[in-house]
């Protein structure tokens, strides 16, 4: 379904991240990892890709660094597909809440974005290519959800950023859509279910369907944004949340 694309996913050392590297490549897609993380930390991830696509290549960017992510995409010969994921949560109650946890959010899940979705769509724009664009939100972009305001606004900020682009770059043949995990059990709400008690007693009563979604779930949607399935579609939130956000109460 995407032989001869190539698609970046940034974040792709971590849990959706890789997900998403492997079901695009074994959709036939050439992948491009993006991640902080030095490649020796993500030699796991990357050779679960290998096994769809032996050319799987790996580039320490940082995507706060806008030249760092201008030159990394100027490296690539070609460019169809970003998946835009990159992110982190650190849980700090609003009253306690520092200026540097808040503006760590904004610099690496929001302004993170724009810096690869602007960088990918002026060069597919330039050469012609009918490009997709798609960026992790969260069910949390709508809902508050406590002690992770400087999360929950980032991305808020990450949904209009796909509106405003698919609505801008629709004219030039780029489609930007969004998938909006709920609670996924690995990542960064992984680490918050094994490590904090109050998030896990939380969650509990939270999932309408009654368990954590996975990583392979939020994967496969991505490659539905990907494909040709999705040619009529742009400015859309994809929301995989186990009916998160239809409010469920204790009853
Ligand atoms: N896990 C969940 O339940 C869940 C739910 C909703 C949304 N999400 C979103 O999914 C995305 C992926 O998160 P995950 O759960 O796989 O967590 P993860 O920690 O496993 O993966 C995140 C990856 O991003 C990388 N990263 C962090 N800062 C970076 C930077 N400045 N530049 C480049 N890479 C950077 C990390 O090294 C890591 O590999 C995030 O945007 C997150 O907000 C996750």
């Amino acid at each position: 379904m995407l032989t001869g694309k190539t698609a970046i996913v940034t974040g792709g050392a971590g849990d959706l991240g890789s997900a998403m590297a492997r079901q695009l490549a074994a959709n036939g897609a050439h992948v491009v990892i993006w991640d902080i993380l030095p490649q020796a930390e993500a030699a796991a991830a990357i050779e679960r890709v290998r096994a769809h696509d032996p050319q799987v290549e790996y580039a320490e960017v940082d995507v706060r660094d806008r030249a760092a992510v201008d030159s990394a995409i100027a490296d690539l010969p070609q460019l169809d597909i970003v998946c835009s994921n990159a992110g982190i949560v650190d849980a700090q109650p609003f009253l306690e809440l520092s200026g540097e946890n808040w503006r760590n959010h904004l610099d690496i899940n929001l302004t993170g974005c724009f810096n690869v979705c602007q960088a990918a769509a002026r060069v597919m724009v330039a050469e012609g290519t009918a490009g997709r664009l798609i960026l992790t939100s969260s069910w949390v972009a709508q809902i508050p959800w406590p002690e992770i305001t400087a999360y929950t606004v980032s991305k808020a900020g990450v949904n209009m950023l796909v509106k405003q682009m698919a609505r801008e770059l629709s004219p030039l043949g780029i489609l930007v859509n969004a998938v909006a995990p709920g609670i996924v059990k690995a990542g960064l709400a992984g680490r918050q279910l094994r490590e904090e008690p109050q998030y896990a007693a939380r969650v509990a009563k939270a999932i309408p369907l009654g368990e954590p979604g996975t990583p392979e779930e939020i994967a496969a949607a991505v490659v539905y944004l990907a494909g040709p399935q999705t040619a009529y579609m742009t400015g859309s939130i994809l929301t995989l949340d186990g009916g998160c956000s239809l409010f469920q109460f204790d009853s």
